[in-house]
């Protein structure tokens, strides 16, 4: 491609840890990014909150308070969004677009709420809207889906979304820690915030699920379609538990086409064998398999978080939107043609993992068993731990739906040979 000799206008609105990244990696890489795209890329605005943080590196005199002055600003060609959160980013991504510039985003919780508008606003304006910093950080997903695998048809896409999470949940595993010396560890190492909500109540995870979703299966996906359940219920004991069976535990993100024209998307805590490629995926790592019917599986693995990686997608996107500019052109938009339903979770069909404390007294494997059978939901094993008077019972069950699973449950604490059920947890794969 010839250099066009011309010069695109950045601004970017927000500089946390993501942001600071982007301007120092423009900066240092200005020759060669300018030559990939075509075109001089400049950085010339920088949005802050505060400007008196010190952000080493980047030129003083780019920042300023005022983010509406970078989406109105007639000379800026190109808007990168890195402040995260809903409002004031949504509004001010809409008039980047009205303005007619490019748009670039990270912000995951906005796609996820609003990304049919954003998409038929970028439509409307004649805009390029790229976001593939928002699911899964550095690594190429989106677009390999939105592009390379267009031509076949996605049946199931299935990862780990969440570095945060799997830090913790590698940590549990690896070292026996409990979820909250786990949890401080990623929190001293700067992967959890210090409110940790939304990546251990996998609200983020929804979020990215219900991007992959939308992508994957041409439909409009919000978060509010993702069933999502988190990791702070998990034990040492679970995992102690999982690793003695074969199994170490992910919180997974599955989005998979249902034989009635539904889809189902949900992230919870899962079971995989310690032999599954995804149970490899340590720390702060991402992965995400995606199976589809010509091309059967495919694995993309990398860091999900951080300011470098997701820099990089950023700038990934950067390059893209702006050769498209120059060439006149725009990138593919997303379709939702195919307006599939979204199950409710209840007629979801996963396998089981019950731990229970019952009495261990004769008859109890029989009145366990008369429930799950009462409920059509068939054992596939049974593990018994004497604990004195009492013991431990692990049922690993076959396929089941939710609800049936939820009825069994709710029989099963109603018993009088059980104590509690200790906790359930869904299981992919077997060992
Ligand atoms: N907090 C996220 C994670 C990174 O831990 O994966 C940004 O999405």
């Amino acid at each position: 491609m010839a250099h066009s000799g011309k010069t695109l206008r950045v601004g970017m609105i927000g500089c946390g840890v993501v942001g600071s990244e982007v301007a120092r990696l423009l900066v240092a890489n200005a020759d060669d990014l300018s030559a990939r795209s075509g075109a001089k890329l400049e950085l010339v605005k920088i949005s802050v909150r505060d400007i008196s943080i010190s952000r080493p590196g980047i030129p003083k005199e780019l920042f300023t308070t005022d983010s509406k002055a970078i989406v109105n600003d007639p000379n800026i060609d190109l808007v990168i969004e890195v402040m995260g959160g809903i409002e004031p980013a949504y509004e001010l991504i809409l008039t980047a677009m009205k303005n007619g510039k490019a748009v670039v985003t990270a912000n995951k919780a906005l796609l996820a709420k609003f990304g049919s508008e954003l998409f038929h606003a970028s439509d409307e304006a004649d805009v390029d809207f790229y976001y593939e910093a928002a699911v899964a950080g550095a690594i190429p997903i989106l677009r390999p889906l939105a592009e390379s695998l267009v031509g076949d048809h996605v049946e199931r896409v299935m990862g780990i979304i969440n570095g945060t999470t799997n830090y913790i949940l590698t940590k549990m595993d690896e070292t026996g820690a409990s979820f909250d010396s786990a949890l401080k560890e990623a929190q001293g190492l700067g992967y959890a915030e210090a409110d940790p909500t939304a990546d251990i109540e996998a609200f983020d995870a929804a979020a990215k699920a219900a991007i992959l979703a939308g992508l994957a299966f041409h439909t409009v996906v919000t978060d509010a379609d993702v069933y999502r359940e988190g990791i702070s219920k998990i034990t040492s004991d679970d995992v102690a538990v999982a690793k003695e069976m074969g199994f170490t535990i992910k919180l997974l993100a599955v989005a998979e086409a249902n034989d009635d024209e539904s889809i189902t998307v949900r992230v919870h805590p899962t079971l995989i064998p310690r032999t599954h490629p995804l149970a490899a995926v340590r720390e702060a790592f991402n992965a995400v398999f995606v199976k589809c019917e010509s091309a059967g599986e495919l694995m993309f693995y990398g860091r999900g978080a951080g300011g470098t990686p997701t820099a990089s997608a950023i700038l990934g996107d950067l390059v893209a939107v702006a050769r498209n500019r120059i060439e006149g052109s725009l990138g593919p938009t997303e379709t939702d043609y195919a307006h599939l339903k979204i199950a409710p979770i209840g007629s979801t069909r996963t396998r089981y993992s019950i731990r229970m404390d019952v009495k261990d007294i004769p008859g109890v494997l029989a009145s366990v068993a008369n429930v799950f059978a009462a409920n059509d939901v068939s054992i596939l094993t049974v593990r018994q731990d004497g604990r004195g008077a009492d013991a431990e019972l692990i049922v690993l069950t076959h396929l089941a739906t939710e609800s049936s699973l939820a009825d069994t449950v709710k029989q099963l604490q109603k018993l009088d040979t059980v104590k509690h059920v200790t906790s359930v947890i869904r299981v992919e794969g077997t060992v």
